[in-house]
């Protein structure tokens, strides 16, 4: 078995200006900013506006500032990669309006959808072309425009998500750190809990599909909820076993950030105070693909080379799963 592995080396994030509140919204629909902060935990969020910004605007931003602050060239990066359920285009994928942007040249990109467990699927692909040998510096964003696809009509879904992009880059490690195990899972029996009806190729867009409000999202926030608070303590109670980590070699969970106590759960679950759990959904709210690399951007100054972290997600599909990371520096 190989000894090499895929370290993450940097990271960088972007959100958007304008900031909707808790009471903002509370002026849309029939909501208040005391049961929007009970239920989910979430403040604000941030939402992209502007003519012709999509979620490529942000993951440019974010893989720019990844560049700059790592000393890479955009032409050293050997692939990109793009997890979004919000892309600009059906076609061509963002990632290649990502890397285009960003001076990457020839090298290949692509988009992958796995919605809130986007990233972890990225990241875990990404790292394979380090693993193998194939590529040297790869770059995993996680990025999406919800607020292109939700309803600010309806009160069940428009409290919880925002706009954000993270990015991460990977290149090769020998000394023990970086991505050190993943599990992935998905239940396509879940799809219809949490997804966006049409302007796929099976509703494609009408004016009834219009009428009918069916290209955004809709949740059934109870049906999610039951699966997603177990699947993500069960998941990452499993990578600590696989490992063999205790609550106390875990420096740091990373969780998608969908609500605060699907969060507090998984922690309870696996032995650990919440002042070893990032958290910034009160800001962002529930920004799909971009919440994990989000957090790793939020809390990068107070991680140490050697920590181990545990990044665990649940989202749309369904999908969930779990990595442990050694932190590289
Ligand atoms: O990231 C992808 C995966 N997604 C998730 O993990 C999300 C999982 N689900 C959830 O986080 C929660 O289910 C929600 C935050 C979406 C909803 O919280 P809940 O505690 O499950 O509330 P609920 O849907 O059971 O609704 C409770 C009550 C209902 O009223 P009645 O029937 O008790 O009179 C709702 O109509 O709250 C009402 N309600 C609201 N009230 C004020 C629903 N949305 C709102 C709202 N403001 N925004």
């Amino acid at each position: 078995m190989s000894h090499l592995k895929a370290a993450i080396t940097g990271v960088h994030g972007y959100v958007p200006d304008y900031i909707l509140t808790n009471e903002e919204l509370s002026t849309m629909v029939d909501t208040s900013d005391e049961w929007i902060t009970l239920r989910t935990g979430i403040k604000e969020r941030r939402i992209l506006k502007g003519e012709g910004q999509g979620t490529s605007s942000m993951g440019i931003r974010a893989v720019q500032g990844l560049l700059e602050k790592t000393g890479t060239r955009p032409e050293d990066v050997d692939l990109l990669l793009c997890a979004t359920v919000t892309p600009d285009y059906v076609f061509p994928a963002t990632a290649n309006l990502i890397a285009h942007a960003c001076g990457m040249g020839n090298a290949p990109s692509f988009d992958l959808g796995a919605a809130c467990s986007g990233f972890l699927y990225a990241l875990t692909t990404g790292a394979q072309f380090i693993e193998s040998g194939k590529y040297k510096k790869v770059i995993v964003v996680g990025a999406d425009k919800m607020s292109a696809i939700i309803d600010y009509t309806d009160r069940a879904t428009c409290i919880l998500f925002g706009d954000g992009a993270g990015a991460v880059l990977l290149e090769p490690a020998q000394d023990g750190y970086g991505i050190l195990d993943t599990v992935l899972y998905a239940d396509g029996s879940g799809a219809q809990h949490l997804y966006q009806k049409a302007g796929g190729s099976k509703y494609p867009p009408t004016l009834e599909t219009i009428a009918n409000r069916e290209h955004f999202a809709r949740q059934e926030g109870q049906a999610v909820y039951k699966f997603a608070v177990v699947r993500m303590a069960d998941v990452s109670a499993e990578i600590m076993q696989r490992n063999h980590l205790t609550s106390s070699d875990v420096a740091w969970l990373v969780p998608h950030q969908a609500n605060k106590r699907i969060i507090l759960a998984t922690a309870e679950r696996m032995g650990l105070s919440m002042d070893k759990v990032m958290v910034n959904i009160q800001r962002y709210g529930n920004t799909t693909a971009a919440t994990i690399p989000l957090c790793l951007w939020d809390y990068e100054s107070q991680l140490q080379k050697g920590d181990n972290l545990v990044l665990s997600a649940f989202g749309g599909g369904f999908t969930w799963g779990s990595a442990y990371v050694k932190w590289a520096y």
